[in-house]
């Protein structure tokens, strides 16, 4: 394990910040959670060395990684992560790797499956392979609580519940899950698993519901709630998020699993479209019901005792974080108008067109 970074000029609100390994291979660094983890990392009074790999696929973005672009202790690495020889150049580098990289979104996992095995399955192995060769202090895989499955209220999940995914996407999620933990036990890799609930926030593609919901409102356009818009989900602020995974990394325990989550009531699809539309000042029609997601999981909850016990917690509300989202849209159309085009509506008109009353699209 390499020497803490960290120093002593760290505040005592970052003090967990001494114990990151030194050099730290940030695998979808340039998606929408990964890049504020790298912003994060780079913000530290005495950050680490930070390598991003990422193969930049429709939802990897370099701009997300713009304003840590010039900075002396980053370095971005075009490759993917099925790549052994792309891999094996960017894990020689490092004392760590933290995997952000995956397909990461439930509609295009029901459209092609595939793709989500590829990446967060055997991707996730090449990168245990490579970490097994090199010996590295810490292998932090950025999993999910849909591996959980659907869990009935009141219960909440804890991070010694069985799996059950029940997408194509947290199927894939589960996978690479169950290859950390073989690693793990068989060669001994020093594996920490972090499952993140429902995260939202500036740079994130707008095809998960907060951000579609939020663009879709500023275009006039319609919000297509599935079914009757009473799934629930725990939605928490991308920066909790990364700061987060961060703790875990640094102070995390091997072997272990962490659930990062809000862990307030969970909140529905209803609520999250009429608070998008009051706080777009937009029309309450645009919110229409449309035919329900396949398989769709009614409820996620977490409990998330483990985190608060190493002293995180989060430090938005969803009104607060929703409030600075969707003022962060507003003000930066320059970054998501020019990801609504072309191929983005090749997806949407896939999805959306079976749907009845998604309205029109270009
Ligand atoms: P994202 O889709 O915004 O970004 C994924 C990134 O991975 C992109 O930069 C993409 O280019 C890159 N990538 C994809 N395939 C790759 C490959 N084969 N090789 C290298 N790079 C590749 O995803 P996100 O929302 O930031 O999620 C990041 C991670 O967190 C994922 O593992 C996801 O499963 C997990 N997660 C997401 C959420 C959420 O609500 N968004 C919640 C919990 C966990
Ligand atoms: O729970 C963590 C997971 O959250 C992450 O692992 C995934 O990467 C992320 O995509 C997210 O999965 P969900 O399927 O929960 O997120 P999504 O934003 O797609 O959907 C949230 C809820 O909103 C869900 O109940 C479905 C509903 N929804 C979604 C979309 C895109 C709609 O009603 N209409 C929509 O158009």
């Amino acid at each position: 394990m390499a020497e803490p970074a960290g120093s002593p000029g760290l505040g005592a609100g970052e003090s967990w910040a001494q114990g990151l390994p030194l050099r730290i291979l940030v695998t979808g660094g340039a998606g929408f959670i990964g890049s504020a983890f790298v912003r994060l990392l780079l913000g530290l009074p005495d950050p680490p060395q930070v390598i991003v790999l990422d193969a930049l696929t429709y939802a990897g973005n370099l701009a997300n990684l713009a304003e840590v672009a010039d900075h002396p202790r980053y370095r971005f690495m075009h490759g993917n992560i099925c790549d052994p020889a792309a891999v094996e150049a960017a894990v020689a580098e490092v004392d760590c790797i933290v995997n952000f990289a995956a397909e990461s979104h439930v509609d295009r996992s029901i459209l092609d499956p595939g793709q989500f095995i590829q990446t967060d399955v055997f991707g996730t192995y090449v990168l245990l392979e490579a970490a097994r060769r090199h010996g590295h202090g810490r292998f932090l895989q950025v999993s999910t609580d849909e591996v959980y499955g659907d869990v009935e209220a009141p219960r909440l999940s804890t991070e010694d519940d069985p799996l059950r995914p029940r997408s194509p996407y947290a199927a894939s999620k589960a996978g690479g899950e169950m290859q950390c933990r073989a690693y793990h036990a068989t060669y001994g890799v020093p594996v920490i698993v972090t499952r993140g609930s429902n995260t939202y926030g500036p740079y994130q593609y707008p095809e998960k519901i907060i951000p579609l919901f939020i663009t879709n409102a500023l275009e006039g356009r319609a919000l297509p709630l599935y079914g009757r818009g009473t799934a629930v989900r725990d939605y928490l602020y991308v920066d909790d998020h990364a700061r987060g995974i961060a703790m875990v990394l640094a102070r995390g325990a091997i072997g272990a699993a962490y659930n990062i989550g809000q862990g307030d009531a969970p909140i529905d699809g209803q609520t999250v479209a009429r608070s998008v539309v009051e706080l777009t000042g937009s029309d309450p029609a645009l919110v229409t019901h449309v035919k329900d997601r396949p398989g769709h999981d009614l409820r996620y909850a977490l409990d998330t005792t483990r985190m608060r016990q190493m002293g995180w917690s989060p430090t938005r509300t969803l009104a607060s974080g929703l409030e600075e989202t969707v003022r962060w849209y507003q003000e930066r159309r320059d970054w998501w108008e020019p990801i609504k085009s072309g191929a983005f509506w090749d997806f949407y008109r896939r999805n959306y067109r079976p749907l009845a009353g998604a309205g029109p699209v270009p």
